[in-house]
């Protein structure tokens, strides 16, 4: 067979593999890339339509927030599996993944685990309660999630500062990292764990993140992979440090994700994701819709970045998007409330020019179907 046949009969393997509509352009996103793409939920109570949506386009999920310690065990020893419990079993009803998120935080986790009368608690205790927790809700859930974002946002953003200042490390130090993630591998080995921030992209970051990164192989700490969280902005999307550091956490050896995908077009002052900040309420600048023209540069730089995803496709296990539709996306209240539009569908669940952008990217080599050469 020569180069051309070939490469002719992949191609055709290759499109029967995928749906595609009439354009030739995939119908679905999932069925558009290599890697897995999940959204972000609350609960299962959706509508009808958003349902529809999920199982046509998406193969994963995140619970955006029903599994948060605050959630889980808002007081000591009292778990609350209620919510948690219940969109785990939608999962598995529909066949989606569950990316079980996060153990812990420094956000949305209830201040007794550090307390003790009216003291601080001592390293033992903090620790002992840090285990219990993760000991019971990952069993609780051990063979029905696929993965645990084990620690979430413990880097720094204060330049030349390396883990940032949370009572997690007031009251037990820099090893509650370490400790977390083995806690974690010996209630369910057979989850993929993961650490999770924001930012980590750009290069001051980056490098603490290898410094942990580096930190937990020597100590032969579970680990398996990095989730970059996503949360960019309209004309602000670091496309060079985004390459970078896919390129270098799997020089690592680890499963590179972005976790939390949205593209904000309202603008606001703080970049990246700190959930904690909250601004002086700015104008709703697009209570009836976003102008065309806006529209249109938020799908070139969902391709742009789609193009990148591609690119480093054998390097990219999972794309998360931080919500179904822009009707659903936390940042409609986050870091002030506003109308917001930074997903690929619209909150009357219309796809947008950004959908279209994302599955007209054309496959590539690195779908690692054709010949590489
Ligand atoms: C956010 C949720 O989307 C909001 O509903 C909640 O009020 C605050 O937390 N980084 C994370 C996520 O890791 O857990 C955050 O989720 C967004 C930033």
């Amino acid at each position: 067979m020569g180069h051309h046949s070939i490469h002719s009969t992949v191609c055709a393997a290759l499109l029967s593999l995928i749906a595609v509509d009439a354009l030739g352009a995939p119908a679905s996103l999932k069925a558009a890339y290599g890697f897995a793409i999940g959204a972000a939920m609350n609960s299962p109570q959706i509508s009808q339509g958003e349902k529809a949506l999920l199982l046509a386009q998406f193969t994963n999920l995140t619970p955006e927030n029903c599994m948060k310690p605050k959630a889980l065990q808002p007081t000591e020893a009292k778990f609350t599996f209620e919510t948690s419990d219940a969109l785990v079993s939608f999962a598995q009803q529909n066949g989606l993944k569950v990316n079980a998120h996060t153990l812990l935080w420094h956000e949305a986790c209830p201040d007794w685990f550090f307390q003790d009368g009216g003291h601080p608690a001592s390293r033992e205790l903090a620790l002992k309660r840090m285990r219990n927790h993760i000991q019971t809700v990952v069993t609780h859930f051990r063979g029905k999630v696929t993965s645990w974002d084990v620690v979430n946002e413990a880097i720094s953003q204060t330049p030349g500062e390396y883990l940032r200042k949370t009572k997690w490390m007031s009251c037990i130090g820099e090893d509650f990292i370490a400790e977390a993630f083995r806690a974690a591998r010996e209630a369910d080995p057979a989850a993929e764990l993961y650490y999770n921030d924001y930012s980590i992209e750009y290069r001051e970051q980056r490098e603490k993140t290898l410094r942990l990164i580096r930190y937990l192989k020597a100590r032969n700490v579970p680990l398996d992979g990095i989730g970059i969280q996503g949360h960019w902005q309209l004309d602000q999307v670091p496309l060079t440090s985004i390459e970078e550091a896919i390129i270098a956490f799997h020089a690592e050896g680890l499963k590179v994700m972005i976790t939390e995908l949205d593209l904000d077009v309202v603008p606001r002052k703080i970049t990246g994701a700190n959930a904690g900040h909250k601004e002086s309420a700015g104008a709703d600048r697009y209570p009836n819709g976003l102008p065309p023209e806006m529209l249109r540069r938020q799908a070139e730089q969902y391709r742009a970045l789609f193009e990148l995803f591609r690119k480093h496709s054998d390097k990219i296990s999972r794309v998360t998007f931080w919500g179904l539709h822009d009707g659903a996306s936390w940042l409609n209240h986050w870091p002030y409330k506003r109308t917001n539009y930074p997903l690929l569908w619209g909150r009357d669940l219309q796809p947008k020019p950004a959908l279209q952008a994302v599955l007209a990217v054309p496959p590539s080599r690195s779908l690692d179907l054709l010949p590489k050469n």
